[in-house]
């Protein structure tokens, strides 16, 4: 027989995924989320995957915020809890980091100093399958040492020149998806490499394309959202790999259903956000 390379994602697929939200439930059941992302002048990056990580089914969230930013992100989205930092060492500000299922670093976080000791300290101190996107990325491009101390199954977000700082540059599609099949099987990561269609590498080997979204995702921000559902779903108690897989579906589907309301050229981020929930009554 001629097993096929690459496999697609589809709606039966992912609703096949889908848990139900059990009537005698309580949120302490639905996880505790931990968002890194965000700096001065990138925090509506941390606003988006803040909720995007709630409309996804997380039961609790709490941002780590710059403390120049306490009064903007509160108010942005007050069902998020912040923890302030400043300049002083990550462990005399989050000693333990037990209480959270999962966490999300990288969207708007930028490359400062700041940023990499919170990214190496999180990495060394938490054990689960994380997400970890943008900035947080580009960070462990610039220190391999970084790159082995991830927690197996975490599912990394790379867009292609993300990836090609990652890996090491790529001379075309194809070679890319070779690469980021590679790194998923190497380092026992899930790599979501995004794009029209995006590809989701397993570390099993097992490698998907996405067939949801449209055009009126390529816009800043769009990124951001998936990064919060991703860090969402993981907290909401699914496992990596069918995060990753619902996840990227519900996203592209998200964006379909906003399009159909805005029009391609007027979707905005938010727009994909409020979609969220109508993409999960979608797939029902
Ligand atoms: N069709 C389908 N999906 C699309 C399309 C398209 N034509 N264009 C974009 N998308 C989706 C991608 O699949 C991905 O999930 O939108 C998302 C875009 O994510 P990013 O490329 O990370 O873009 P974003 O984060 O929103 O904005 C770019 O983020 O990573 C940083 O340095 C980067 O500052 C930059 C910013
Ligand atoms: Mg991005």
């Amino acid at each position: 027989s001629c097993t096929p390379l690459y496999e697609m994602t589809d709606g039966p697929l992912a609703k096949a995924i889908l848990q139900p939200r059990l009537a005698f439930s309580h949120k302490g059941k639905f996880g505790h989320a931990l968002l890194l992302a965000g700096s001065p002048g990138k925090m509506g990056a941390a606003v988006l995957a803040a909720k995007a990580c709630l409309r996804s089914g997380a039961g609790l969230l709490t941002t780590l915020v710059p403390e120049l930013e306490r009064m903007l992100f509160p108010t942005a989205i007050p069902e998020s809890m912040s923890i302030l930092y400043d300049n002083r060492k990550p462990e005399e500000i989050l000693s333990d980091t037990s209480i959270y299922k999962t966490i999300g670093i990288g969207p708007g976080l930028g490359q400062q100093p700041q940023s990499r000791d919170w990214l190496h300290h999180l990495l060394t101190h938490f054990r689960k399958p994380m997400v970890l996107d943008a900035d947080a990325l580009n960070l462990l491009a610039s220190d391999v040492r970084l790159l082995e101390g991830i927690p197996p199954f975490s599912i990394l977000t790379p867009h292609p020149k993300e990836f090609d700082r990652l890996n090491g540059t790529c001379s075309n599609d194809f070679e890319r998806l070779e690469a980021a099949l590679r790194m998923a099987i190497q380092h026992q990561v899930i790599v979501v490499l995004k794009g029209h269609r995006t590809f989701i590498a397993m570390p099993g080997g097992r490698a998907w394309f996405n067939t949801s979204g449209n055009a009126s995702m390529a816009k800043g921000g769009s990124g951001d959202v998936l990064t919060g559902m991703l860090t969402g779903l993981l907290a909401r108690g699914y496992a990596p790999e069918q995060a990753a897989l619902l996840g990227v579906y519900l996203h592209g589907l998200a964006g379909e259903i906003a399009s159909r309301k805005l029009g391609k050229e007027s979707v905005l981020a938010s727009d994909i956000i409020d979609s969220i929930g109508p993409a999960f009554l979608e797939l029902e």
